[in-house]
């Protein structure tokens, strides 16, 4: 029991469960998590690198590679978003210009 305490206050909180203030978002970034959790959150898990029926995108920006294998640019991350990759459907008629850059300032605090 003591062993489990020590674990859960060394991890803190969830971020998944933190407020936009809490997780130090800003204005455009908080909106991107909104976009996120309505068009991503079912295949993406943004706090951890498990997979759902994507892959985690914890640290998205910090890795050397994405699961594709292209490096971790804007223009790829958006490629993928607007067009689609194998089994992710294309998002480019659901999310305007401002939602995407939203979204991808978001992708970037992860
Ligand atoms: C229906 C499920 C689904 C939804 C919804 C979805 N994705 Fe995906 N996504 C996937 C799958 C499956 C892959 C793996 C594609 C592959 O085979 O490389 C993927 C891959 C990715 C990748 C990695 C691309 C790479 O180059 O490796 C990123 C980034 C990504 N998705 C972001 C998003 C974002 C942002 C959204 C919301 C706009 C989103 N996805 C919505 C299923 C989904």
């Amino acid at each position: 029991m003591i062993f489990l305490a020590a674990i859960l206050s060394s991890c803190g909180k969830d971020p998944a469960q933190m407020t936009d203030a809490e997780l130090g978002l800003n204005q455009q970034q908080s909106q991107g998590r909104k976009v996120f959790n309505i068009y991503c959150a079912s295949c993406h898990t943004a706090y951890s690198s498990k997979g759902n029926k994507g892959p985690g995108l914890k640290h998205l920006y910090k890795k050397e590679y994405l699961p594709s294998g292209l490096t971790p640019t804007d223009e790829h991350v958006e490629e993928t978003i607007t067009r689609g990759r194998n089994m992710m459907p294309r998002f480019a008629d659901q999310l305007d210009q401002e939602e995407l850059q939203d979204l991808i300032a978001y992708l970037h605090t992860l």
